[in-house]
């Protein structure tokens, strides 16, 4: 029998009677001085696989160096296990250390650690069986977005990352430059002197791959674009990241009601994606984390969501008789606590709120005739407030342009977006989807830097 070296979760659907060779760190060693088992994962799967050793076959030093942490390549026959938990296990006849872990300095020793502690250890906590079921949803959530999109024909378009504009409107840009902080060049009048810098022009890193992603809708129809994103608002909360993944999709033709109809179906398709290909980590993070996680996600798919305007919305919470920490009146920007109300105490179902004042959404989206209101719209899910923001985007050159006018934005670098409204003009919508906050909802994790792999937030950039 020739010796193959396979991944643990195709490994642990092996018939038994066959010599295998297993790779992967060790989760724990237990046992007595004739017998050792050891838990061996590498990553590919929630599950491990049992290795048993008869202490006797191997030299002492090697059998104590063999710790939680070390890596190891098993070779051994793979049998049917006698134990419970598992179908096989191997029994080892080679093994080699390939690295040791020192008991006394390796820092994932006992189970149980703090999520805040497990943060101080980011190079290690993908070796945790929470982290490690995290990072594989992520992968199948990125691959499920771009499968989505492909079967309905939409583009995946490639936005940039460095930016003259500023697409929210929000002022939360992180700049981008060259120039020598120490010793800026300075214009006659005393000024920052751009034209020095790299692309000769002041630029930051984006908020959105939104204004590119019209220009694309606007020559190829459907687009999207999914990558990450970056806003240097001051926000510590357990929702707010400095650095996040965005999926943005922008389509020509669609309306208001047709942006909803999509996003309704696209964040039910993800879950579904989620609970047809990752149930073993949904499981463990069902026990381990969140008791209703799974019943939740059944339900999101299951349900139709609830539609209605702000100022529906709003009137809701007036009469709610709840007393939030944020007042509500009509033109507030909703607080994640009046987002939840709705979703979690009113309806118990996701809502699309749409409709919302113009003055708290930004200048690109299409006015309303009442002229208070724009084609917004925000999904806002349990657990979560919101997860999608969207509109239907203003078509009209004019109304367009008036809007920059009144809102004093500096539209040097806005000539280009605007063009696409007096060349060929058409209806058209997009959203963007949060996609941490969408793991958030689909892991049951409850803070937005336990479901990215290295978070940046106000203060840490480590790792
Ligand atoms: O609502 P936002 O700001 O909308 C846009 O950026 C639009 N340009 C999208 C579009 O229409 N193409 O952000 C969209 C989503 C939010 O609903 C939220 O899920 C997420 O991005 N988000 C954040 N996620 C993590 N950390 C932050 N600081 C976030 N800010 C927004
Ligand atoms: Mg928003």
């Amino acid at each position: 029998m020739g010796k193959r070296h396979i991944r643990i979760a195709e490994l642990l659907n092996e018939a038994p009677g066959q010599s295998v060779v297993a790779k992967g760190w060790v989760r724990t060693k237990r046992g007595n001085k004739n017998i050792a088992f050891i838990a061996l994962n590498d990553g590919s799967t929630i599950n491990n696989i049992q290795v048993v050793c008869e202490v006797a076959n191997f030299p002492e030093e090697l059998m104590k160096s063999i710790t939680t942490g070390a890596c190891l390549a098993v070779t051994g026959d793979l049998v049917e296990s006698m134990g419970s938990g598992q179908k096989v296990e191997i029994q080892a006849k080679e093994i080699v250390v390939y690295g040791t872990a020192d008991t006394e300095t390796y820092p994932l020793q006992k189970k149980g650690h703090s999520m805040e502690f497990l943060r101080e250890i980011g190079h290690l906590r993908p070796r945790t069986n929470t982290f490690g079921a995290v990072l594989r949803i992520r992968h199948a959530m990125a691959y499920a977005i771009h499968k989505f999109f492909n079967d309905k024909g939409f583009v995946y378009l490639h936005t940039p990352l460095i930016t003259a504009s500023d697409a929210e409107g929000a002022g939360a840009m992180f700049q981008v430059t060259t120039m020598d902080l120490e010793n800026l060049p300075r214009t006659e009048e005393g000024k920052i002197d751009y034209k020095e810098d790299f692309f000769g022009k002041r630029t930051s890193l984006t908020v959105s791959g939104q204004l590119e992603g019209e220009l694309g809708a606007m020559a190829l129809g459907n687009i999207y674009t999914f990558g990450p994103t970056f806003r240097a608002e001051n926000s510590n909360t357990p929702r707010h990241l400095a650095e996040f993944w965005m999926v943005e999709p922008e389509m020509a033709f669609y309306e208001i009601e047709d942006n909803m109809d999509l996003a309704e179906e696209f964040i039910k398709y993800l879950v579904q994606y989620a609970l047809d290909n990752c149930m073993d980590d949904l499981t463990f993070l069902n026990n381990m984390i969140d008791k209703e996680l799974i019943s939740r996600l059944q339900s999101v798919v299951g349900t139709e969501f609830v539609r209605l305007t702000y100022t529906e919305g709003v009137k809701i919470l007036e009469a709610s008789g709840e007393k939030f920490d944020y007042p509500v009146a009509w033109g507030i920007d909703l607080q994640s606590e009046h987002e939840r109300y709705l979703v979690e105490k009113h309806f118990g179902k996701p809502v699309i709120l749409t409709d919302y004042p113009k003055d708290i959404k930004a200048f690109y989206m299409k006015q309303n005739e009442d002229g208070k209101t724009v084609r917004a719209m925000d999904v806002l899910f349990p657990k979560i407030g919101e997860i999608i923001g969207g509109s239907q985007r203003e078509e009209s050159y004019e109304k367009l342009t008036g809007r920059i006018k009144e809102l004093n934005m500096d539209d040097t670098n806005l000539w280009w977006y605007v063009d696409t409204r007096r060349f060929g003009t058409a209806p058209h919508s997009g959203f963007g989807l949060g996609f941490e906050r969408l793991l958030l909802f689909v892991t049951g994790m409850s803070n937005i830097r336990d479901v990215i792999p290295f978070p940046r937030t106000p203060k840490t950039a480590e790792f």
